[in-house]
């Protein structure tokens, strides 16, 4: 243990405890992390006494630029430390927490370190390693953390209803830890999850989104939904997700799974981006099939339209969820309502102006789409996987000549509103648009080039079939 603390920062910090005459223990992530053999530039220290003197005296003998950021309402203090590596320490006094039934806010007092460690949410988290010089490297393992990341088993230190009640994010955080660090769930710990799924609701939006987003951070986050779903949390904070499970049948004839589909393409996606916004475009992309489910005699099962309709559910999902409704909200939906397009174009044969479109519509994002629908490629039948991605790869040379072509990724057309006002002597209205439109489609068509020559000509030609002339130079 000792070859985990034995920096200076470590030595120096103990120094000050003893000086203070108190114990102190660097605590939680980091300390589970070097178990792990993962580095952590996170160091939690805890404090049998004020964490926030111990902060005050290391940062002044660090010297006079170092700054403490100090939250006495929290009792912690945080240094930013650029030593022997860059780490962030975060200083804490040892408490003892009770909860109410109704708050996720506890009532805190001062403790002990084994209160504090009793307070934590998992056995792996609740290590504890010492700094004083008496028993410096010393590792307080008081419920088999060690143990359980040697088996690879998250549970919580204390009795899971208790650990989870006091604290019900700990819940998410729980599949949060197993989906990242693939363990599992201790069979009591997990039964307590699945009894006390209910008292996710007294956590607010913000905390339970931030831990929806680590879990479709990790490598493979369809773990993680799978454990959200049997324990009954999605369908408490993701609903509209929950809806995409199930299969119904007709006829005999059954559609596929949606969710598991969408986990599919999620875990695809995920082997080549760690983009959190093209990973939601994928849990996203077909969120509106059970919306637009359909059983038509001839057809089968058709979800007709389930790309519109999907990409207009996007911002009421944001809301919903208090995820940002920005630029990255409007890139989600521009991929949710594209994403069937590829596909169409790789099936059909290959056509330049379908290209161009494409091109058009997706701009700068064209390759996020492209990987995204790659992903949406799940079918079991090897020949048709074979045949798609063939396809695709015409899709994608098409797109490249294209673009070295005419250029449509960044495009702006060559005639613009200011010109066409100018040489018509026009005011702002109806027809400086269907002028527009008409340049932007002959383009995309391919029937004149994306050139302000034949563009221009174009502009005269159009206007004049709406009775337009061009205003006389004096
Ligand atoms: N903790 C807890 N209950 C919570 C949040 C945190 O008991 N709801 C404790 C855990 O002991 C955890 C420590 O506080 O190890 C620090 O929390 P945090 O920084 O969120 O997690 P880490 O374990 O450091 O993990 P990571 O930074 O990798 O997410």
């Amino acid at each position: 243990m000792r070859k985990f603390v034995d920096y200076p920062v470590f030595r120096n910090i103990g120094k000050i405890a003893d000086d203070l005459q108190f114990p102190a223990y660097v605590v939680g992530g980091y300390v589970r992390d070097c178990f792990m053999g993962r580095p952590s530039t996170d160091i939690d220290i805890v404090a049998v006494g004020s964490g926030i003197i111990l902060a005050e005296r290391f940062a002044a003998e660090l010297g006079k630029n170092v700054k403490v950021s100090v939250f006495k309402n929290f009792g912690t203090a945080m240094i930013n430390y650029h030593g022997e590596s860059d780490w962030q320490i975060e200083f804490v006094g040892a408490r003892k927490e009770s909860y109410r039934h109704d708050s996720r806010k506890p009532i805190v007092e001062n403790g002990s370190l084994e209160d504090d460690q009793n307070r934590r949410d998992f056995t792996i988290n609740a290590l504890a390693i010492a700094l004083n010089r008496e028993n410096f490297g010393e590792l307080i393992d008081p419920f088999g953390g060690l143990k359980h990341i040697d088996e690879r088993v998250i549970q919580t230190p204390l009795d899971p209803d208790i650990t989870f009640s006091d604290d019900p994010l700990r819940m998410m955080r729980a599949i949060r830890f197993a989906t990242r660090l693939d363990f599992e769930i201790e069979p009591n710990t997990w039964s307590a999850l699945e009894r006390n799924a209910e008292r996710i609701k007294i956590v607010s939006k913000e905390r339970i989104t931030d831990e929806l987003n680590k879990i479709i951070l990790t490598a493979k986050p369809s773990r993680g939904f799978k454990m959200l779903e049997s324990t009954g949390i999605l369908q408490l904070v993701f609903p509209q997700f929950q809806l995409l499970k199930g299969v119904d049948y007709i006829d005999g004839k059954g559609h596929k799974d949606n969710f598991y589909h969408t986990l599919k393409v999620l875990d695809n996606l995920s082997e080549n981006t760690g983009n959190l916004w093209l990973r939601w475009a994928a849990i996203l992309h077909d969120i509106a099939k059970p919306a637009t489910k359909k059983f038509e005699k001839e057809n089968g099962w058709t979800f007709h339209g389930h790309e519109f309709i999907g990409a207009k559910m996007v911002p009421s999902i944001f809301k919903h969820l208090k995820l940002p409704l920005n630029e990255k909200m409007k890139y989600v939906q521009k991929l949710v309502q594209l994403h069937l397009r590829p596909i169409a174009i790789a099936e059909d044969h290959v056509t330049d102006s379908a290209v161009r479109r494409l091109l058009f519509e997706a701009g700068e994002d064209i390759d996020d789409l492209m990987m995204l629908c790659e992903a949406d490629i799940t079918s079991k039948n090897r020949e048709k996987v074979r045949r798609f991605l063939k396809n695709f790869q015409i899709v994608r040379q098409k797109l490249i000549d294209i673009e070295e072509k005419d250029r449509i990724r960044n495009w702006q057309p060559p005639i613009t509103g200011q010109i066409i006002m100018e040489t018509f002597d026009l005011k702002q209205g109806r027809v400086i648009g269907e002028i527009k439109t008409a340049i932007r489609e002959a383009i995309l068509e391919g029937e004149i080039k994306n050139e302000f020559d034949e563009a221009y000509n174009l502009m005269i030609k159009k206007a004049a079939e709406l009775g337009i002339q061009p205003k006389k130079e004096n």
